[in-house]
């Protein structure tokens, strides 16, 4: 006879897995009926955490470790709970205390040494890095985050990097980046390249959404699309954006790999919002759109800001492009820049819109 509560929390389980709303509610009633049962009240803090309920994520997470002190992952999620609420002591305790129970999770290594690099201390997020390395965690990521405080880097960042990052971050990255870091890009992005929508009122585009996470570009374009394509390499991001059904293609596929194999001439529009950010060199990436977009398509995109180089790796394991190197890309690749706009990109990160034109 299957034991009823099992059968509950793996139905819950399951909700959860598929980001439902409707796992919440069976997490609780669930733990109605057996406050003990640990592994439930972890995953709805997790929620509460997703949603932005931070008092009851604590609460949650310091009641799985009252239960449970050998628990890591409520450690290290706390630990995000109190980074987020800007108790960054506080953060970094918890951090250290979770690699300590379990040093084989990558989760609070990596969160440790970013917010180290976020407060300047960047030979001790350094050193984070490269004891997760020589602990056999993910060499994708670290690797990439010790170049990064290192300050020296590859071209772009690993693919295992991107998709872990992105994965982890899918179920409440509408949540943190528009409803606390008031992230704009996909929408002012739009508006530029629209602009007053030259061929009339009705007028529908093939629109290519590279990087297109969890489809803010499509709320903003959806309505002026004949078709649009989205391209992601985290799988969990392309979930969001196909529940949103806005998309009429999503391909999980590096941006690179995917532009070459597609055919010339195929979009009106192609946008990329805040995906250059993990792509530092972008002659190939500048020269595939152009061939990919019809004669007087346009190109929106965003970069984050650098001067004193055509493009970095900066200690946050994000790649910045200056204004130089971008415009020099765009009149090599027969694309006529029509507009730039400095933006904040997010939580007052500098930026800059550009929006060019093919040729
Ligand atoms: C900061 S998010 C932006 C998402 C979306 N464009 C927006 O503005 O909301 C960056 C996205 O780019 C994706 N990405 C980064 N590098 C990529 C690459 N080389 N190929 C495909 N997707 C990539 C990430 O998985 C992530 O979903």
């Amino acid at each position: 006879m299957p034991d009823p509560r099992a059968q509950r929390y793996a139905q819950a389980l399951a909700l959860y897995e598929r980001n439902d709303p409707g796992a919440a509610a069976l997490f609780e009633s669930l733990l109605a009926e057996d406050p003990a049962h640990v592994a439930a009240r972890y995953k709805l803090a997790n929620l509460r955490k997703e949603a932005g309920a931070l008092d009851a994520a604590m609460a949650g997470y310091t009641e799985v470790l009252r239960r449970d002190p050998a628990h890591a992952e409520a450690m290290n999620n706390l630990g995000a709970v109190l980074q987020m609420r800007g108790d960054n002591a506080g953060a970094e305790n918890y951090y250290r205390r979770a690699i300590a129970t379990n040093p084989g999770l990558a989760a609070p290594a990596a969160n440790l040494g970013r917010l180290l690099q976020t407060l300047g201390r960047i030979d001790e997020a350094a050193r984070v890095f490269s004891d997760a390395l020589e602990r056999g965690l993910d060499a994708g990521l670290f690797g990439h985050l010790l170049d990064a405080a290192s300050g020296h880097g590859s071209a772009r960042a690993p693919v295992s990097y991107v998709r872990e990052t992105f994965d982890a971050f899918a179920a409440g990255f509408e949540q943190h980046l528009v409803g606390e870091l008031r992230y704009e890009v996909p929408r002012r992005l739009a508006a530029l390249v629209l602009g007053d929508n030259e061929g009339g009122e009705g007028r529908r585009f093939d629109i290519l959404d590279l990087g297109c996470g969890t489809g803010l570009v499509g709320d903003a374009l959806g309505a002026v699309a004949a078709s649009l394509v989205g391209v992601d390499l985290s799988p969990k991001m392309l979930e969001e954006a196909r529940r949103k059904g806005r998309y009429s293609a999503l391909h999980e596929a590096d941006i690179l790999e995917w532009l070459v194999s597609a055919p010339r001439d195929r979009f009106d529009l192609v946008v990329a919002a805040d995906v250059f950010i993990y792509i530092g060199e972008l002659e190939r990436v500048f020269r595939e759109v152009a061939r990919v977009l019809r004669k007087a398509g346009k190109f929106g995109f965003s970069v984050e800001t650098c001067v004193d180089a055509p493009w970095r790796l900066l200690p946050t394991g994000r790649y910045a492009q200056s204004d130089g190197y971008v415009l020099d890309l765009a009149s090599r690749n027969s694309l006529r820049i029509g507009g730039r706009v400095p933006v904040e990109i997010r939580g007052g990160v500098p930026g800059m819109l550009y929006f060019a034109e093919k040729c």
